[in-house]
């Protein structure tokens, strides 16, 4: 079965862009994958520093994020963006997994070979469209391949119904299609590897 990781760049409680990532993971499992869905406040980790990790090694909670992402072939993530950027938050995150722990690990060894699909919402006419520029480029540096469909929710504040769906039912039905999209890739492409 196809296994996805799901996670939010902000951890902020009633955060737009969680609400947004629970409706692409709905099509996901709409569509036949196992959809692990995690809260970034489960994984506490120091900013990044070189000589924290030379001392001390990769923090615990990285370790466990890092083999978790490990057993998932795909990933949605959903983030806002600050001042046009992926939150510190997610990039922090990314940053520790990107670590090797031993000295013959290859490089990007979490990463190599997944496929994302990306979205962003934001209380402005933007959405977080910027931000996903860059975290495209980053998800690339990784070796990750991200759809070139995206979800943009500009105006989010007053973009969602009490149950969790969008007021926009175009919006709505493409984050759920972007869940799906990305469990039809995944799926081709284990066809094709089999
Ligand atoms: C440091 C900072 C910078 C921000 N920069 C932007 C920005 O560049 N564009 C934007 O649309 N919103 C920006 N915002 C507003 C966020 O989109 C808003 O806080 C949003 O609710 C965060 O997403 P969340 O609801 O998922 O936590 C910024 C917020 C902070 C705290």
């Amino acid at each position: 079965m196809i296994k996805i990781l799901a996670l939010s760049g902000s951890t902020r409680s009633g955060s737009f862009n969680q609400r947004l990532l629970d409706i692409a993971v709905t099509g996901a499992r709409h569509a036949g994958a196992e959809v692990t869905v995690i809260d970034l406040n489960d994984y506490p980790l120091p900013l990044y520093n070189q000589d924290l990790e030379y001392s001390e090694g990769m923090p615990e909670q990285a370790a466990v994020l890092k083999k978790l992402m490990l057993s998932h072939s795909g990933l949605l993530i959903a983030s806002p963006e600050y001042n046009g950027f992926p939150t510190p938050l997610l990039k922090n995150t990314l940053d520790w997994l990107s670590r090797q722990q031993a000295e013959h690990e290859p490089p990007m060894m979490a990463f190599k070979g997944k496929v994302a699909a990306v979205m962003a919402a934001s209380p402005g006419a933007g959405g977080g469209t910027r931000g996903l520029q860059v975290l495209r480029i980053l998800l690339q540096n990784l070796g990750v391949m991200a759809l070139p469909n995206q979800v943009t929710l500009g105006q989010a504040a007053t973009a969602f119904r009490e149950d969790g769906r969008l007021h926009n039912d175009e919006l709505q039905r493409s984050a759920l299609l972007l869940g799906e999209e990305l469990v039809n890739l995944l799926e081709k492409q284990v066809t094709r590897f089999d």
